[in-house]
């Protein structure tokens, strides 16, 4: 098996999904947080969703294998010996950078190092390490044991070798990989977040309810959730941060993030994640 040991880090909405579809592979995780009650978090997910699976028709030993495959760590050193790394952490350049620096010293030198950030330049993260030519973005969609996409971006300086492996191993997750050259907010992110961001214009302008917004987009537009509902599923904050993105990186002011997207943001209002958002929810476990 191509990547038989795994590293991930942030251990959040996406990547407890990620450490759950690499262990069901066959693959040994290691999942790496800041602290170990996000650690128990990301394990009570897993476990959940494993749950869930079983249902489906996942036998007991398979789901009990799945989980004694990874390890859950605070230690970044741990990931020294994985030879990929699927970076999951905050919505953050500089972050990601700090990070991919210290990775680059931590892992072999041939070791591929991933992000699955929804629209920071992969080549911006890259040319913090001295191996650009193997980082490469990897974005699984939410909820990542259910979704088939994943978008591969090639950033300036990834090899063809790079992007054929990470293509291979996400083949070997059953799912589907569809690459997207390193443009803000690549694909998926450009096109969905205005349709979002304009969702919130819309209700800070009194144009509809919450409700209707939703009904009418998920009527209208046969999308299976409205763009309000989808936004805090997503979380807020990752919301935000991707407009952001794409604001700063096109320059262009129709990608001006909603003020009611901020103010909730500022409110700690992150969606389905803190238990309100534009709806409310039962508080997460
Ligand atoms: P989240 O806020 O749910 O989780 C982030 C996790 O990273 C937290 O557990 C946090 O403690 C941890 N973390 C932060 N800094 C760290 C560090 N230096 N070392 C180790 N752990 C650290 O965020 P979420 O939603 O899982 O997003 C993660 C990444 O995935 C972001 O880049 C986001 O844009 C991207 N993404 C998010 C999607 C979504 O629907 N939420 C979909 C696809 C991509």
């Amino acid at each position: 098996m191509q990547h038989a040991n795994v590293g991930v880090i942030g251990g959040g909405t996406m990547g407890n999904g990620i450490a759950h579809v690499m262990a069901l592979s066959g693959r040994s995780v290691t999942l790496v947080d800041v602290k170990s009650e996000f650690l128990d978090r990301a394990k009570k997910g897993i476990e959940g969703n494993l749950a869930r699976q079983v249902k489906k028709g996942l036998s007991e030993a398979d789901a009990a294998a799945t989980l004694s495959r990874i390890k859950f760590t605070t230690e970044l050193t741990e990931l020294r010996d994985a030879t990929l790394v699927v970076e999951a952490i905050i919505e953050n350049a500089e972050l990601k950078r700090d990070l991919f620096r210290k990775l680059d010293a931590i892992t072999a030198p041939a070791a591929v190092l991933a992000s699955n950030t929804s629209s920071i330049s992969i080549t911006k993260i890259a040319s913090a390490t001295k191996r650009a030519d193997k980082v490469i973005g990897m974005h699984f969609m939410n909820p990542v044991p259910l979704m088939k996409l994943v978008e591969i971006i090639r950033g300036n300086d990834t090899s063809d070798a790079t992007v054929a492996e990470t293509v291979a191993v996400v083949k070997d997750l059953q799912k589907i990989p569809v690459e997207a050259n390193d443009f803000p907010g690549f694909v998926a992110n450009r096109i969905l977040m205005p349709l979002i961001n304009e969702a919130a214009f819309a209700l800070m302008e009194g144009v509809a309810t919450k409700e209707a917004i939703d009904e009418i987009m998920k009527l209208g537009m046969n999308h299976p959730m409205g763009p309000l509902a989808l936004a805090d599923f997503i979380g807020l904050d990752v919301c935000l941060s991707i407009m952001e993105v794409l604001q700063h990186g096109f320059g262009d002011p129709r990608f001006r993030p909603c003020p009611l997207i901020r103010k909730l943001v500022d409110a700690g209002h992150l969606g389905k994640k803190t238990g309100r958002g534009f709806y409310t929810y039962e508080a997460r476990a």
